[in-house]
Protein backbone atom coordinates (compact mmCIF):
# COMPACT_ATOMS: atom_id res chain seq x y z
CA UNK A 1 0.00 0.00 0.00
CA UNK A 2 1.43 3.77 -0.65
CA UNK A 3 1.28 6.32 2.07
CA UNK A 4 0.19 9.48 1.62
CA UNK A 5 1.98 11.86 2.73
CA UNK A 6 -0.25 14.41 4.46
CA UNK A 7 0.85 17.82 4.11
CA UNK A 8 -0.18 20.02 6.85
CA UNK A 9 -2.16 23.54 5.38
CA UNK A 10 -1.08 25.87 6.84
CA UNK A 11 -2.33 29.43 7.26
CA UNK A 12 0.53 31.12 6.02
CA UNK A 13 3.45 29.24 4.39
CA UNK A 14 6.46 30.55 2.66
CA UNK A 15 9.76 28.72 1.68
CA UNK A 16 12.85 30.93 0.72
CA UNK A 17 11.01 34.17 0.45
CA UNK A 18 13.24 37.27 -0.67
CA UNK A 19 12.78 40.72 -0.82
CA UNK A 20 15.71 42.26 -2.86
CA UNK A 21 15.12 46.27 -3.16
CA UNK A 22 17.47 48.18 -5.34
CA UNK A 23 19.79 46.79 -7.78
CA UNK A 24 23.69 46.69 -8.12
CA UNK A 25 25.41 48.88 -5.53
CA UNK A 26 22.26 49.71 -4.27
CA UNK A 27 20.88 46.78 -3.75
CA UNK A 28 19.61 45.78 -0.29
CA UNK A 29 18.71 42.34 0.82
CA UNK A 30 15.64 43.20 3.31
CA UNK A 31 14.18 39.71 3.28
CA UNK A 32 16.49 36.64 3.04
CA UNK A 33 14.68 33.05 2.24
CA UNK A 34 12.58 33.53 5.34
CA UNK A 35 10.69 29.71 5.87
CA UNK A 36 7.26 30.86 7.18
CA UNK A 37 5.22 28.52 8.53
CA UNK A 38 2.03 29.85 10.24
CA UNK A 39 -0.90 27.42 11.54
CA UNK A 40 -4.32 28.55 12.84
CA UNK A 41 -4.75 30.80 15.78
CA UNK A 42 -2.65 34.31 16.60
CA UNK A 43 0.38 34.47 15.30
CA UNK A 44 3.03 37.13 16.12
CA UNK A 45 5.51 38.41 13.76
CA UNK A 46 8.50 39.99 15.77
CA UNK A 47 11.88 41.92 15.05
CA UNK A 48 13.55 45.11 16.23
CA UNK A 49 12.94 48.30 13.64
CA UNK A 50 14.45 47.60 10.11
CA UNK A 51 14.12 43.59 10.78
CA UNK A 52 12.20 43.36 7.38
CA UNK A 53 8.56 42.61 8.87
CA UNK A 54 6.99 45.05 6.88
CA UNK A 55 8.88 43.84 3.70
CA UNK A 56 7.54 40.45 4.47
CA UNK A 57 3.62 41.48 5.13
CA UNK A 58 3.82 43.07 2.05
CA UNK A 59 4.61 40.33 -0.10
CA UNK A 60 2.31 38.27 1.71
CA UNK A 61 -0.51 40.85 0.64
CA UNK A 62 0.52 41.30 -2.99
CA UNK A 63 1.60 44.79 -2.01
CA UNK A 64 5.12 44.39 -3.43
CA UNK A 65 6.60 41.65 -6.07
CA UNK A 66 8.59 38.68 -4.55
CA UNK A 67 12.22 38.67 -5.62
CA UNK A 68 12.36 35.07 -4.91
CA UNK A 69 10.81 32.47 -3.38
CA UNK A 70 7.15 31.09 -3.05
CA UNK A 71 3.95 32.13 -0.28
CA UNK A 72 0.56 30.75 0.05
CA UNK A 73 -2.38 31.90 1.86
CA UNK A 74 -3.84 28.98 3.00
CA UNK A 75 -3.32 27.50 -0.50
CA UNK A 76 -3.07 30.12 -2.63
CA UNK A 77 -0.79 31.83 -4.14
CA UNK A 78 0.41 35.46 -2.47
CA UNK A 79 -0.46 38.11 -4.54
CA UNK A 80 -3.15 36.06 -6.59
CA UNK A 81 -6.90 37.29 -6.84
CA UNK A 82 -7.92 34.33 -4.39
CA UNK A 83 -5.28 34.75 -2.00
CA UNK A 84 -6.49 38.75 -1.53
CA UNK A 85 -9.88 37.53 -1.00
CA UNK A 86 -9.48 35.71 2.09
CA UNK A 87 -6.72 37.94 3.29
CA UNK A 88 -7.73 41.11 5.64
CA UNK A 89 -5.21 43.87 5.91
CA UNK A 90 -4.52 46.67 8.33
CA UNK A 91 -1.08 48.02 6.56
CA UNK A 92 1.53 49.60 9.08
CA UNK A 93 0.52 53.34 8.31
CA UNK A 94 -3.13 53.11 7.04
CA UNK A 95 -4.58 56.15 5.33
CA UNK A 96 -8.43 56.66 6.13
CA UNK A 97 -11.22 59.01 4.44
CA UNK A 98 -11.21 61.06 7.34
CA UNK A 99 -14.18 63.09 6.43
CA UNK A 100 -16.06 59.92 5.81
CA UNK A 101 -18.63 58.84 8.75
CA UNK A 102 -16.83 55.56 10.29
CA UNK A 103 -20.23 53.71 9.45
CA UNK A 104 -19.89 54.96 6.15
CA UNK A 105 -16.18 53.59 5.78
CA UNK A 106 -17.13 50.09 6.38
CA UNK A 107 -20.01 49.79 3.84
CA UNK A 108 -17.67 51.05 1.23
CA UNK A 109 -15.06 48.64 2.37
CA UNK A 110 -17.56 45.99 2.38
CA UNK A 111 -19.15 47.17 -0.81
CA UNK A 112 -15.32 47.01 -2.35
CA UNK A 113 -15.03 43.80 -1.12
CA UNK A 114 -17.51 42.48 -2.89
CA UNK A 115 -20.40 42.73 -1.02
CA UNK A 116 -24.19 43.71 -1.64
CA UNK A 117 -25.09 46.97 0.22
CA UNK A 118 -27.58 45.83 2.40
CA UNK A 119 -24.84 42.51 3.41
CA UNK A 120 -22.23 45.68 4.10
CA UNK A 121 -24.40 47.15 6.07
CA UNK A 122 -25.37 44.64 8.24
CA UNK A 123 -21.56 42.99 8.66
CA UNK A 124 -20.78 46.83 9.34
CA UNK A 125 -23.20 46.98 12.31
CA UNK A 126 -21.57 43.98 13.35
CA UNK A 127 -18.21 45.04 13.34
CA UNK A 128 -18.93 48.62 14.86
CA UNK A 129 -20.66 46.87 17.95
CA UNK A 130 -17.74 44.40 18.32
CA UNK A 131 -15.12 47.12 18.50
CA UNK A 132 -17.41 49.46 20.57
CA UNK A 133 -17.69 51.96 17.67
CA UNK A 134 -21.22 51.85 17.41
CA UNK A 135 -22.37 55.07 19.39
CA UNK A 136 -19.60 56.97 17.22
CA UNK A 137 -20.77 55.53 14.21
CA UNK A 138 -22.14 58.80 12.81
CA UNK A 139 -19.06 60.79 13.63
CA UNK A 140 -16.18 61.28 10.72
CA UNK A 141 -13.19 59.58 11.34
CA UNK A 142 -10.97 62.57 11.25
CA UNK A 143 -12.42 62.97 14.82
CA UNK A 144 -11.70 59.53 16.09
CA UNK A 145 -8.53 58.74 18.40
CA UNK A 146 -5.57 56.86 17.63
CA UNK A 147 -7.14 53.56 19.37
CA UNK A 148 -10.40 54.24 17.72
CA UNK A 149 -9.41 54.34 13.99
CA UNK A 150 -6.75 51.63 14.31
CA UNK A 151 -10.00 49.64 15.24
CA UNK A 152 -12.15 50.95 12.29
CA UNK A 153 -9.02 49.89 10.13
CA UNK A 154 -9.34 46.09 11.58
CA UNK A 155 -13.22 46.06 11.36
CA UNK A 156 -12.60 47.50 7.64
CA UNK A 157 -10.57 44.44 7.19
CA UNK A 158 -12.83 42.20 8.29
CA UNK A 159 -15.76 43.47 6.99
CA UNK A 160 -15.65 40.43 4.24
CA UNK A 161 -15.53 37.66 6.09
CA UNK A 162 -11.29 36.92 5.27
CA UNK A 163 -9.72 33.56 6.70
CA UNK A 164 -6.35 35.15 7.26
CA UNK A 165 -6.39 38.47 8.87
CA UNK A 166 -2.50 40.19 8.55
CA UNK A 167 -1.95 42.99 11.22
CA UNK A 168 1.31 45.68 10.71
CA UNK A 169 2.10 46.66 13.99
CA UNK A 170 -1.43 47.62 14.85
CA UNK A 171 -0.86 49.15 18.59
CA UNK A 172 1.80 51.34 17.22
CA UNK A 173 1.35 55.06 18.14
CA UNK A 174 -0.78 54.04 20.72
CA UNK A 175 -1.35 55.44 24.23
CA UNK A 176 -1.37 52.13 27.10
CA UNK A 177 -5.21 52.42 26.98
CA UNK A 178 -5.89 51.77 23.49
CA UNK A 179 -3.08 49.64 23.03
CA UNK A 180 -4.58 47.19 25.46
CA UNK A 181 -8.19 47.42 24.07
CA UNK A 182 -7.15 46.97 20.63
CA UNK A 183 -5.17 43.85 21.85
CA UNK A 184 -8.26 42.57 23.81
CA UNK A 185 -10.62 42.93 20.89
CA UNK A 186 -7.82 40.55 18.33
CA UNK A 187 -7.46 38.07 21.11
CA UNK A 188 -11.46 38.09 21.61
CA UNK A 189 -11.35 37.67 17.44
CA UNK A 190 -13.49 34.24 16.33
CA UNK A 191 -13.11 32.01 12.93
CA UNK A 192 -10.74 34.38 11.61
CA UNK A 193 -6.25 33.26 12.00
CA UNK A 194 -4.16 36.28 12.42
CA UNK A 195 -0.84 36.78 11.82
CA UNK A 196 0.21 40.18 13.73
CA UNK A 197 3.33 42.36 13.86
CA UNK A 198 4.85 44.14 16.38
CA UNK A 199 8.33 45.03 17.76
CA UNK A 200 6.91 45.35 21.42
CA UNK A 201 7.41 41.62 22.95
CA UNK A 202 5.01 41.71 25.75
CA UNK A 203 2.13 42.47 23.70
CA UNK A 204 3.04 39.58 21.43
CA UNK A 205 3.13 37.38 24.58
CA UNK A 206 -0.30 38.58 25.76
CA UNK A 207 -1.80 37.87 22.01
CA UNK A 208 0.08 34.77 20.53
CA UNK A 209 0.63 31.29 20.80
CA UNK A 210 3.09 31.06 18.05
CA UNK A 211 5.81 33.51 17.14
CA UNK A 212 8.32 33.89 14.61
CA UNK A 213 11.21 36.40 15.27
CA UNK A 214 13.13 38.15 12.53
CA UNK A 215 16.09 39.66 12.31
CA UNK A 216 18.05 41.69 9.90
CA UNK A 217 15.44 39.82 6.88
CA UNK A 218 16.28 36.18 8.58
CA UNK A 219 14.02 34.14 11.34
CA UNK A 220 15.98 33.96 14.46
CA UNK A 221 12.87 32.02 15.81
CA UNK A 222 10.02 29.97 14.78
CA UNK A 223 8.13 28.35 17.51
CA UNK A 224 5.09 28.50 19.79
CA UNK A 225 5.80 30.26 22.94
CA UNK A 226 5.31 27.44 25.43
CA UNK A 227 7.95 25.78 23.62
CA UNK A 228 10.59 28.71 23.33
CA UNK A 229 9.86 28.72 27.23
CA UNK A 230 11.03 25.06 27.71
CA UNK A 231 13.82 26.03 25.61
CA UNK A 232 14.95 28.96 27.40
CA UNK A 233 14.71 27.47 30.92
CA UNK A 234 16.20 30.02 33.51
CA UNK A 235 19.28 28.89 35.87
CA UNK A 236 18.26 31.70 38.25
CA UNK A 237 16.99 30.46 41.64
CA UNK A 238 15.04 33.11 43.77
CA UNK A 239 15.07 33.26 47.37
CA UNK A 240 13.18 34.68 49.76
CA UNK A 241 13.74 34.18 54.11
CA UNK A 242 13.16 36.23 56.86
CA UNK A 243 17.49 37.11 57.36
CA UNK A 244 18.07 37.54 53.80
CA UNK A 245 21.76 39.08 54.50
CA UNK A 246 22.90 36.30 56.69
CA UNK A 247 21.45 33.50 54.94
CA UNK A 248 23.41 34.85 51.52
CA UNK A 249 26.79 35.78 53.56
CA UNK A 250 26.42 31.86 54.32
CA UNK A 251 25.83 30.58 51.21
CA UNK A 252 28.27 33.32 49.69
CA UNK A 253 31.28 30.98 50.65
CA UNK A 254 29.63 27.44 49.18
CA UNK A 255 31.18 26.48 45.73
CA UNK A 256 27.98 25.17 44.67
CA UNK A 257 27.25 28.69 43.88
CA UNK A 258 28.45 30.58 40.79
CA UNK A 259 27.02 33.68 41.48
CA UNK A 260 25.34 35.02 44.29
CA UNK A 261 23.72 38.55 44.79
CA UNK A 262 21.05 40.29 46.94
CA UNK A 263 18.62 42.06 44.13
CA UNK A 264 18.76 46.02 44.76
CA UNK A 265 15.26 45.54 43.30
CA UNK A 266 13.33 43.19 45.04
CA UNK A 267 15.67 42.33 48.07
CA UNK A 268 15.42 38.55 47.45
CA UNK A 269 18.90 36.76 47.08
CA UNK A 270 19.25 35.59 43.59
CA UNK A 271 21.46 32.72 43.00
CA UNK A 272 22.81 31.00 40.05
CA UNK A 273 24.04 27.20 41.08
CA UNK A 274 26.65 25.42 39.68
CA UNK A 275 24.94 22.49 41.26
CA UNK A 276 21.19 23.26 41.53
CA UNK A 277 20.39 19.65 43.34
CA UNK A 278 23.20 20.49 46.01
CA UNK A 279 21.51 23.97 46.67
CA UNK A 280 18.15 22.36 47.01
CA UNK A 281 19.58 19.94 49.60
CA UNK A 282 21.70 22.64 51.51
CA UNK A 283 19.22 24.90 51.49
CA UNK A 284 16.54 23.02 54.10
CA UNK A 285 19.28 22.63 56.63
CA UNK A 286 20.72 25.91 56.23
CA UNK A 287 17.36 27.11 57.04
CA UNK A 288 17.22 24.90 60.02
CA UNK A 289 20.46 26.14 61.35
CA UNK A 290 19.78 29.63 61.59
CA UNK A 291 15.97 28.81 62.33
CA UNK A 292 15.47 31.02 59.61
CA UNK A 293 11.67 31.09 57.77
CA UNK A 294 11.44 30.68 54.09
CA UNK A 295 8.89 33.22 52.54
CA UNK A 296 9.67 31.62 48.67
CA UNK A 297 12.20 30.04 46.67
CA UNK A 298 11.63 29.56 43.12
CA UNK A 299 12.58 29.94 39.56
CA UNK A 300 11.25 32.52 37.87
CA UNK A 301 9.72 31.87 34.13
CA UNK A 302 12.20 34.03 31.13
CA UNK A 303 9.65 36.87 29.59
CA UNK A 304 9.77 36.82 25.79
CA UNK A 305 11.58 40.05 26.47
CA UNK A 306 14.43 38.13 28.34
CA UNK A 307 14.76 35.73 25.64
CA UNK A 308 14.82 37.62 22.55
CA UNK A 309 17.68 39.86 24.71
CA UNK A 310 19.73 36.61 25.19
CA UNK A 311 19.19 35.28 21.63
CA UNK A 312 20.15 38.84 20.33
CA UNK A 313 23.11 38.89 22.67
CA UNK A 314 24.46 34.86 21.27
CA UNK A 315 23.81 36.75 17.84
CA UNK A 316 26.11 39.32 18.25
CA UNK A 317 29.23 36.91 19.88
CA UNK A 318 28.66 34.55 16.97
N1 LIG B 1 10.77 50.66 -0.54
C1 LIG B 1 11.96 50.42 -0.03
N2 LIG B 1 13.08 50.64 -0.74
C2 LIG B 1 14.31 50.37 -0.23
N3 LIG B 1 14.54 49.89 0.99
C3 LIG B 1 13.47 49.64 1.76
C4 LIG B 1 12.13 49.90 1.32
N4 LIG B 1 11.27 49.56 2.30
C5 LIG B 1 12.03 49.11 3.33
N5 LIG B 1 13.34 49.16 3.02
C6 LIG B 1 14.46 48.72 3.87
O1 LIG B 1 14.28 47.34 4.14
C7 LIG B 1 14.62 47.00 5.47
C8 LIG B 1 13.43 46.37 6.15
O2 LIG B 1 12.42 47.35 6.33
P1 LIG B 1 10.96 47.01 6.84
O3 LIG B 1 10.16 48.26 6.75
O4 LIG B 1 10.46 45.81 6.14
O5 LIG B 1 11.26 46.65 8.38
P2 LIG B 1 10.28 46.52 9.61
O6 LIG B 1 10.70 45.29 10.36
O7 LIG B 1 8.86 46.59 9.16
O8 LIG B 1 10.64 47.80 10.48
P3 LIG B 1 9.73 48.73 11.45
O9 LIG B 1 9.65 48.00 12.77
O10 LIG B 1 10.50 49.98 11.55
O11 LIG B 1 8.38 48.90 10.80
C9 LIG B 1 15.08 48.29 6.11
O12 LIG B 1 16.49 48.33 6.04
C10 LIG B 1 14.44 49.36 5.24
O13 LIG B 1 15.22 50.54 5.27
MG1 LIG C 1 7.31 47.82 9.64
Amino acid sequence: MIKKKVKPTYEIWSEELTKIYGKGKEALEAVSEIDLRVRPGIHGFLGPNGAGKTTTINMLVGAISITKGNAKIRDEKAGTVTAKQIIGFLPQDPVFYVDMTGEDYLIYMGQLGGLQKQDAKRKAQELLDFFDLFEFRKKEIGTYSGGMKQKIGIAAALIHDPKVLILDEPTANLDPIGRADVIQKIKSLTDVSVFVSSHILSEIEQMCEDVTMIDLGKIVICDSIRNIKKRFISNLYILDTNMNEKIFKQLKGEDIITNIRIDEGDGKIHIIPKDSEKLRELLPQLLIKNKAILNSFHQPELSLQDIFMEIMSKKEVS
